[in-house]
């Protein structure tokens, strides 16, 4: 079987890594990929966005089936554009990509069919915003609707502060169109996990916990980022706050999405936030995490192929999802001054440290091969993983496996799953 994967980052090098396990696959394309992908993939120098394109890609090379990584493309309708064509492609259509592609949406199902969230208000004109934000309480979270490479949320500390991000978001712009209208709601305080879950349109089966770490800097400082590490599972998502989160929200939300005839056939992302008045939604993603993926996946026994193929054809009931019983950290490789500024193109070295190592991946995010040397591409660079029987020793993996590479102007995070040693 050929399979194409759609994207170029670590998740995507994640899914090629659990694809390449597979025994029904024998070709791999990943378009456009990066350097680490193309040890494992042929890449193709296509666009997520260039639709037409990727189809007749597809097309050509006879494709078995295509995964859709990025947010961008599926909030556009890139499924829609394989399925018009009669291929097969794994991940939610645009009319229910839109679970991520617009908070107010996305809130707006919360309330109607009771699955827990935060309180909030929808505004599409900067005035009314403004005028609620008069009588209202602090800290508050402003969030642009759309897209906004997971910086459209402001949490604010006082008026001013709120006032600055209404202009920044709704007038200003500062994410274009994603902040043509804006949600305001309630601050929660709390642990955060990730729980991402294969859906079929009518079943849902959630994978292992994780936890990510959106903060630039050591202690949750500094701004927030795509994510600068994860770790699985997430030692505060307890059996009763599982059972809690199948019955009142995964269940319920693909069943609403399937009641507002928004089947969603793909990878649901939930973000949970656990307050001490019980477990919310944060947000809803329509794809694996990134770099939750990099956690989640090296940990999953079942043939990826066959709980792709089941979600497809609607049979997800049949698959039971198995998890290695061990843990697995991602320390983020980052360029310094990653989310802001950097510099690219410093040579990285010590990759092959990682080859047949057992528990050890390292994947790649912003990398490319330039004349025979793979050169930093970005502001995450590499996603370091390890495995380990529990989650302190793989951490201590971890971190020991980023020591093997070196590259001009390195940064990562210290402190990726410190939180683990004050587990209850
Ligand atoms: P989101 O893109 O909605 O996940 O928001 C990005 C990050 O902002 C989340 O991972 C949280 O850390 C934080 N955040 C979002 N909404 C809230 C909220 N209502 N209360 C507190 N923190 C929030
Ligand atoms: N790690 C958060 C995300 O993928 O959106």
């Amino acid at each position: 079987m050929k399979v194409l994967v759609i994207g170029s980052g670590g998740r995507e090098h994640a899914i090629v890594t659990s694809v390449a396990k597979s025994k029904r696959v024998s070709k791999i394309y990943a378009a456009p990929g990066n350097a680490g992908i193309a040890g494992l993939a042929e890449c193709v120098d296509i666009s997520v966005m260039d639709f037409p394109r990727l189809v007749a890609f597809a097309k050509e090379k006879a494709i078995d089936l295509t995964i859709v990584g990025p947010d961008d493309p599926l909030v556009a309708g890139c499924v829609d554009a394989f399925e018009q064509e009669g291929l097969q492609v794994f991940g939610p259509r645009r009319n229910a990509a839109i679970i991520e592609g617009s908070k107010t949406f996305s809130k707006d199902l919360m309330k109607k069919y009771g699955i827990p969230t935060a309180a909030y208000e929808n505004f599409d004109n900067a005035e009314a915003a403004l005028a609620y934000l008069e009588t209202a309480d602090f800290p508050i979270v402003l969030k642009a609707d759309g897209l906004a490479l997971g910086k459209g949320v402001l949490i604010c500390q006082n008026l001013e502060e709120a006032r600055a991000g209404v202009k920044e978001i709704m007038l200003d712009k500062h994410f274009g169109d994603a902040g043509n209208k804006l949600v305001i709601e309630e601050f929660m305080t709390g642990r955060e996990v990730s729980v991402l879950a294969f859906c079929d349109g009518t079943t849902i089966k959630t994978m292992t916990s994780a936890q990510d770490h959106k903060r630039a800097k050591d202690g949750d400082q500094g701004l927030n980022t795509g994510g600068m590490g994860t770790f699985s599972p997430s030692p505060f998502y307890t059996q009763e706050i599982d059972a809690f989160c199948q019955e009142e929200i995964y269940k319920k939300t693909i069943a609403a999405m399937k009641a507002e005839g928004r089947d969603f056939i793909g990878v649901l992302f939930t973000g949970l936030m656990i307050t001490d008045k019980g477990t919310k939604v944060l947000e809803f993603n329509a794809r694996f995490g990134d770099p939750e993926a990099q956690v989640v996946l090296p940990r999953m026994k079942n043939d990826m192929i066959d709980v792709i193929e089941a979600c497809i054809e609607g049979r997800l009931d049949e698959i039971e999802l198995e998890f290695e019983n061990n843990a697995a950290v991602c320390v983020v490789l980052a360029s310094d001054g990653y989310p802001v500024s950097y510099e690219k193109g410093y040579p990285i070295r010590g990759l092959e440290m990682f080859e047949d190592k057992e528990g050890y991946y390292v994947f790649h995010a912003g990398t490319k091969e330039t004349d025979g040397q793979i050169v930093t591409n970005g502001g995450r660079v590499l996603g370091v993983t390890a495995t380990g029987e529990d989650l302190v020793s793989a951490r201590a993996n971890a971190y020991e496996a980023t020591g093997w590479i070196t590259f001009e102007n390195k940064y990562m995070r210290h402190d990726i799953g410190k939180a683990i040693d004050e587990q209850p």
